[in-house]
């Protein structure tokens, strides 16, 4: 882990820099990271890629429960940069999100400190730089929330615990695919798939017989979904997002973008080596990367060809889905605790139907939810909403239910209330796989089907055992629902996982609204917030 540095040397800056608020009792772990170009050949071809403090992928973020994470960033880039941290739940804290809604970007040559803390939360998770389509060049890196001490784990300690950054790539760089976005026409299809920052045997883990390994594995990639699997291997289903689940084996499992979870290994065959291998899925041409799993008492390279996997098969993928539980009996850290084993006992108050298209507005290829095409506005809108600087966005601007219209372009906030409980249904008419993220949360999916839902679809949710997580994949003419508590103030980004689309308008902010005004609901504007826009020259607060 990157520098963890003893809290005493950094007093002076975190006093500056806490919320009044909380100065508790949880641990502390401070990092510095530089973000530059640098060169990378992760598909045998120079890149310029995003580099942290020299790496790519960057540097792991592993942290306990309840830790507070003081991150300075400083962007060496001669652009402006920001990073989002994927499934960390912010709470209380839009402040620190890192997307542009949010946050002014960090100028070129510029810094920020993200102050933030994984509240309640295990699980595994991700960073990404959040704009101008940095993701396609690196500047991602693994997260993992360890539970405390004492709290029970539903599985031994493993021997081991392995990140895996599962994700497709592009020979073309980010700027002439982002060029490529703002002219009006698709992604051409990707290259390959690395496998942290690698291709085609560009990594081996290493396993001693009998042992049983933990590997977490995230999907970072911007436009397909994959599909991983290890070669004479079982993988035993541990943890979806922060939710331990019932412990299924799979000898594959998909993972669509965004998404990320832990499944672990025991090297119980004879010793040799084994291949690891991940795919493209609901892909004509199928894409395929491999790593080895090398026994550490191993006489032999891998045999045979890899083991195939699913491609194109849709309810393979959905029955799949669908055996994924939350495991009711396994104890840590839960999302809205009180309310957690009755999420399906609990009325919604609201029902939110969501569905995406892709309109041509203005000549060009756009996406949209609920025919409305996000564009940015020139001041981030917590920003604005904090000054009450007006005529950045309204609220309202992004209907509850489908409106089937012609695409328009526009700055979309929805208004919501603290302590709503929201039932969301995700309408995919379109014949692609979507993936949404919700910022801020993490959510019950209860339920998701082919066809078009109905208030009937409701007879078959799963109101028992869902799984808690903060992305979900929405079948190609189908639908998924989410349950949701709205225990989270803040102005939260609800976006599409495929990059295309969320660059091109498949996003839109959630603002949570309390009218208490209180710093126990939400924490106050941080002191080294950065200031653009509509907002430059304001202050931030006194000290
Ligand atoms: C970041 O890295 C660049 C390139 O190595 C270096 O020139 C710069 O001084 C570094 N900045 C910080 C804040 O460490
Ligand atoms: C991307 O590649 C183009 C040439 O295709 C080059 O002009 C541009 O400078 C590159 N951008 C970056 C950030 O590497
Ligand atoms: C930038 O880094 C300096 C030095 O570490 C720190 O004092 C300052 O608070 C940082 N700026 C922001 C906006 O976080
Ligand atoms: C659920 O968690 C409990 C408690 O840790 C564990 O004993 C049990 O094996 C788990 N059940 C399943 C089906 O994974
Ligand atoms: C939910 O609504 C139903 C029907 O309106 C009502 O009978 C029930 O008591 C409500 N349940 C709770 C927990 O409020």
């Amino acid at each position: 882990m990157e520098k963890s540095i003893l809290l005493a040397s950094f007093l002076p800056l975190l006093l500056f820099l806490l919320p009044d608020c909380v100065l508790g009792d949880d641990p502390y772990r401070f990092f510095t990271w530089n973000v530059t170009y640098g060169d990378i050949w992760p598909m045998g071809v120079k890149q310029q890629g995003i580099l942290i403090n020299g790496q790519f992928p960057g540097p792991q973020i592993e942290a306990v429960t309840n830790d507070n994470l003081i991150i300075n960033v400083f962007n060496s880039l001669p652009e402006p940069f920001l990073l989002s941290w994927n499934g960390v739940q912010q709470r209380r804290n839009s402040w620190q999100d890192g997307v542009y809604g949010t946050n002014c970007p960090i100028p070129p040559g510029g810094n920020f400190t993200y102050v933030m803390q994984v509240k309640d939360q295990i699980g595994s998770y991700f960073y990404f730089p959040s704009l101008a389509f940095h993701k396609a060049a690196g500047g991602f890196g693994g997260i993992r929330v360890l539970s405390r001490p004492l709290i029970p784990v539903p599985f031994p300690p493993p021997a081991a615990d392995y990140t895996l950054l599962i994700g497709d790539w592009y020979k073309a760089n980010h700027t002439d695919l982002r060029y490529m976005l703002d002219s009006g026409k698709d992604l051409p299809f990707p290259d390959g798939i690395l496998i942290n920052g690698r291709g085609q045997y560009g990594n081996t883990f290493t396993v001693e017989q009998g042992k049983t390994y933990r590997f977490r594995v995230s999907n970072v990639g911007l436009a397909t979904s994959l599909n991983v699997r290890i070669q004479g291997h079982a993988m035993l289903l541990v943890e979806v997002e922060g939710s331990h689940t019932l412990q299924n084996t799979y000898s594959s499992f998909d993972l669509h973008l965004g998404q990320s979870c832990s499944f672990l290994v025991t090297a119980d065959q004879p010793p040799m080596d084994y291949y690891i291998v991940v795919s493209s899925r609901f892909t004509s041409t199928v894409l395929s990367t491999t790593a080895v799993l090398h026994y550490s008492n191993s006489g032999a390279q891998p045999v045979g060809p890899p083991p195939g996997g699913p491609t194109i098969q849709i309810d393979w993928s959905l029955n799949q889905a669908r055996s994924i539980r939350w495991n009711l009996t396994a104890s840590g850290p839960r999302p809205n605790p009180q309310g957690s084993y009755h999420y399906g006992l609990v009325n919604t108050t609201r029902t939110i139907r969501l569905a995406n298209s892709a309109p041509v507005i203005n000549g060009k290829q756009r996406y949209a939810v609920n025919s409305v095409s996000f564009i940015p506005a020139d001041t981030p809108l917590k920003v604005a909403d904090f000054y009450n600087i007006p005529g950045v966005f309204s609220l309202g601007s992004m209907s509850d239910n489908p409106t089937y219209g012609a695409g328009y372009l526009q700055t979309s906030v929805m208004a919501a209330n603290f302590r709503d409980y929201v039932e969301i249904i995700f309408e995919n008419s379109e014949d692609t796989l979507q993936s949404w993220h919700i910022d801020g949360y993490s959510f019950w999916v209860v339920g998701m089907d082919g066809g078009q839902w109905t208030p009937a679809s409701r007879e078959g949710y799963n109101l028992r055992d869902a799984v808690a997580r903060c992305t979900v994949q929405v079948y190609p003419k189908s639908w998924s629902a989410i349950y949701m508590p709205l225990d989270n103030v803040g102005m939260w980004n609800i976006r599409s996982e495929n990059w295309a689309r969320q660059y091109l308008g498949q996003q839109f902010y959630l603002r949570v609204y309390s009218p208490a005004n209180s710093w126990r609901d939400e924490n106050p504007i941080p002191r080294n917030a950065l200031l653009c826009g509509r907002a430059s020259g304001r202050r931030t607060r006194p000290l």
